[in-house]
């Protein structure tokens, strides 16, 4: 029986309990697909935060209760909160990221992707699979690519992370990012940020890389849009400005 929020005693189970997952999101889903229609447009409404989790990560809920007489403690309010705030369990972290020194408080489960996103603000780098499958989420750890998505925030203490947001210096973007621009290496861009961080990691070691190498390097940023023959030539343009200290754009004879 729905109560007044428009849930009944199985769906909260489901999503009144600590972070939502997708297998909840799932359960949430199927559930509102067999609801009568007199409940589905509250069920709609009360999914709303839901749907933010598709953009903003995990989230929280914590209820707030009524002691009905008849039917005892009862679910009055339920609200939402990114999981950083609503964590009780902190930890005090000194970041270093594009440069900056950052003291945070941090939920101690944390990844370093949720933290760059969630506490730090820096979306850049994207939660695509959140485990380790796609490369949206890579960002530089002491020049190193590294999946954020699977690094607890603990290890990355001490060590210097660079994400997509630092890759451009005080003179403009990044050679890569010029090399992007000019090839048309990337289109919707969600896998973008991260083939740009793994390139950069490979590039800034070994700039002359061939074709097999980059594709090595790039092997775990999966990308759906181009295909990856602009993505490779725009590497290996980036790689050449980096060699030769002229601009990709010189480079191509482009103005
Ligand atoms: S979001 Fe990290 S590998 Fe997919
Ligand atoms: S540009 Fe769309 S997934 Fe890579």
């Amino acid at each position: 029986m729905a109560d007044e929020s428009g849930w009944n005693a199985s769906d909260i189970s489901h999503l009144s309990i600590g972070s939502v997952s997708s297998w909840g999101i799932a359960t949430a889903t199927v559930a509102a697909a067999t609801v009568s229609a007199e409940t589905a447009t509250r069920r709609a409404f009360n999914l709303a935060p839901l749907l933010d989790l598709w953009t903003n990560g995990s989230l929280t809920s914590l209820n707030e209760y009524r002691i009905d007489p008849e039917r005892g403690p009862r679910v009055m309010r339920r609200r939402w909160f990114p999981s950083a705030e609503a964590c009780p369990m902190k930890q005090i972290l000194e970041l270093r990221v594009n440069g900056d020194r950052h003291e945070i408080g941090v939920p101690t489960h944390f990844t370093l992707l949720e933290t760059l996103r969630y506490v730090l603000g820096l979306t850049g780098s994207k939660q695509g699979c959140d485990k380790g499958d796609c490369g949206a989420c890579t960002v530089l750890c002491d020049g190193e690519a590294v999946l954020s998505c699977i690094m607890p925030v603990q290890e990355a203490e001490g060590r210097e992370i660079r994400t997509v947001e630092g890759l451009a210096g005080p003179q403009g973007a990044h050679p890569l990012q010029e090399a992007f621009d000019l090839t048309g290496a990337a289109q919707c861009g969600f896998c973008t940020p991260g083939i740009l961080c793994s390139a950069v990691g490979l590039l800034e070691s070994k700039p002359d890389a061939d074709r097999d190498e980059i594709a090595r390097a790039l092997s775990g940023n999966l990308c759906r849009c181009t295909g990856y023959t602009k993505i490779f030539e725009a590497v290996q343009l980036a790689g050449q400005a980096l060699s030769t200290g002229r601009t990709p754009a010189e480079i191509i004879g482009e103005p």
